[in-house]
């Protein structure tokens, strides 16, 4: 497995894999990787030759009061995980190389309707985050095929409505949701919850 973080350096790995024939597959994450992930790369390994797995924290995509500072960061742990399951990049670029000019005002991409409910009336701004880095991503990766999962359900529905409004010539894939054996939903976040939280999470399956 290679690592790459910067563009250049992704661009030049995947068009050799392209130029020899392979069909490209992408799993974007925010790391931290769990057996969810994992599932995402087996999906994207049996669809695709070769498979690119971004990890990247996606300032983007976080409102003023959330919690990009203290969102988990394994990027040792994560990469053990990915090379053993077989992934043959891992693009791990820094902020500054996904947004040269910083967080200043800049091309944004706007999902409608669907990001008004649920999540997105929660989170004013997140699917914008989410819809402009996948963009930006696809744009850098150009996949034949992306795999999400279906955990974060809008998003799933987002990025449908993304690439289709904007004809993007790439197959989205969904995964199940993977679930600890009571039934939570598995997410980097779980290690937020405070013990109450942990113990009635589950009902929500
Ligand atoms: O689901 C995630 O981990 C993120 O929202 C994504 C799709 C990697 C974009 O930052």
């Amino acid at each position: 497995m290679q690592t790459l973080t910067s563009v250049d350096a992704l661009r030049r790995a995947v068009n050799k894999a392209r130029k020899a024939g392979k069909t490209i597959g992408f799993v974007p994450t925010m790391g931290n990787l769990h057996e969810g992930h994992l599932q995402l790369l087996r999906r994207a390994k049996h669809l695709a030759d070769c498979v690119v797995v971004s990890i990247f924290v996606n300032p983007l995509q976080f409102g003023a009061n959330e919690d990009l500072d203290a969102y988990p960061r394994t990027l040792a742990a994560d990469k053990e995980k990915l090379f053993a399951e077989g992934a043959n990049f891992l693009f791990a670029p820094t902020v500054d190389a996904m947004y040269p000019e910083g967080m200043k005002p800049q091309t944004l991409v706007s999902v409608p309707r669907i990001t008004d409910t649920l999540c997105g009336a929660a989170r004013p701004g997140h699917f914008t985050g989410v819809a402009t880095v996948v963009t930006k991503l696809f744009n850098m990766v150009q996949p034949d095929v992306a795999v999400f999962g279906e955990k974060d359900f809008q998003q799933l529905m987002v990025i449908r409505k993304m690439v289709g409004d904007m004809c993007m010539p790439i197959d989205i894939v969904s995964v199940a949701t993977v679930r600890e054996t009571d039934g939570l939903a598995m997410s980097s976040r779980n290690n937020f919850l405070s013990s109450k939280e942990r113990r009635v999470a589950p009902r929500l399956h």
